[in-house]
């Protein structure tokens, strides 16, 4: 048997956790007798930001100083978050990419942060990314990206592992709120959250793709990484802008002026979308006068 080199301990990354509460004043929830308050999980890690530590943390040390392989779209801030962590605990990582008509482009500034990270990248064609996790299929890309010994992550980083990371954001906010709300792309970071909360206090997720998926496929993450359904959580999905990266002019107003009244840089593909959604709940009387409700800001503008 080959040794494996040292694996690294995320932990020398020194996260700032638990992640930071804070109030916000916004006349919008104070008339409906709302407190906001914003978990500012972008603030854990410069490069690891938001729900990439939680569940990156778990998977780099399952991983045992074997490259890390994962899947994303061309904008992924997970396939980011993954290149960063490897660069800084001197990990290999490889990054299959969606969409070979990519191969012979010039990268996007994003992909080229994640080669700039020494991630390796693999580009495959759409139909075959979308059946990657049929074990065939998986196989021919591993031997394809000459990562058959990699330890492999899955789009969006939502495994069993990183849903059990995630429950440590709902563990801090534990007497803290009534709601916790989060944006939503797999469902993996509301899994967690909802684990973690108190019986008293419930999870909102604000799903950011189109369709009703995203119910099913966040209480089987939470059956694989808990055995069960656990805590109480629901979506809202009517504020998805059209479907994942849709981010029109409305959206785009109204997180320009969230930026403005609260000097927060907002996330455009999903906190903008969370935020959105709570103000129009809030101003619909979702919540009862008195309720503490926590928005977690898991992501920060890419530049
Ligand atoms: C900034 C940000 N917020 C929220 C999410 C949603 O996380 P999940 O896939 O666990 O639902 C993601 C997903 O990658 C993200 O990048």
């Amino acid at each position: 048997m080959p040794r494996l080199p040292e694996a690294p301990d995320p932990a020398v990354l020194q996260p700032r956790l638990p992640s930071p509460v804070r109030e916000v004043v916004d006349e919008r929830f104070a008339r409906h007798g709302v407190q906001l308050l914003l978990k500012r999980d972008d603030l854990i890690h410069p490069d690891l930001i938001g729900n990439k530590w939680r569940k990156l943390a778990p998977n780099l040390r399952a991983a045992g100083g074997r490259p890390l392989l994962t899947f994303g779209g061309a904008y992924s801030n997970h396939l980011r978050a993954t290149a960063a962590a490897g660069r800084l605990l001197g990990l290999e990582t490889i990054g299959i990419v969606r969409g070979d008509e990519l191969t012979d482009r010039p990268l996007n500034p994003s992909l080229a942060r994640c080669t700039a990270d020494g991630m390796r990248l693999h580009f495959v064609d759409r139909s075959t990314y979308r059946r990657k996790s049929e074990p065939g299929t998986l196989a021919g890309i591993l031997r394809a990206a000459d990562a058959e010994e990699a330890y492999v992550v899955p789009e969006g980083g939502s495994n069993a592992l990183a849903v059990r990371g995630c429950r440590t954001l709902g563990e801090e906010l534990r007497g803290r709120a009534d709601v916790a709300a989060v944006a939503c792309g797999t469902g993996g970071t509301l899994a967690g959250l909802a684990a973690g909360l108190a019986a008293n206090q419930r999870a909102l997720g604000i799903p950011v793709l189109k369709g009703d998926f995203l119910a099913a496929d966040t209480a089987a993450l939470q059956t694989r990484a808990f055995g069960g359904r656990r805590g109480s959580w629901s979506l809202d999905t009517r504020f998805h802008f059209g479907g994942y990266a849709r981010t029109p002019g409305e959206l785009e107003a109204f997180a320009d002026d969230f930026e403005s009244r609260h000097a927060l840089p907002v996330e455009r593909l999903y906190v903008a979308k969370l935020l959105y959604g709570l103000v129009a709940l809030t101003e619909e009387g979702a919540f009862p006068w008195g309720t503490t409700l926590a928005a977690v800001i898991t992501g920060l503008p890419f530049s």
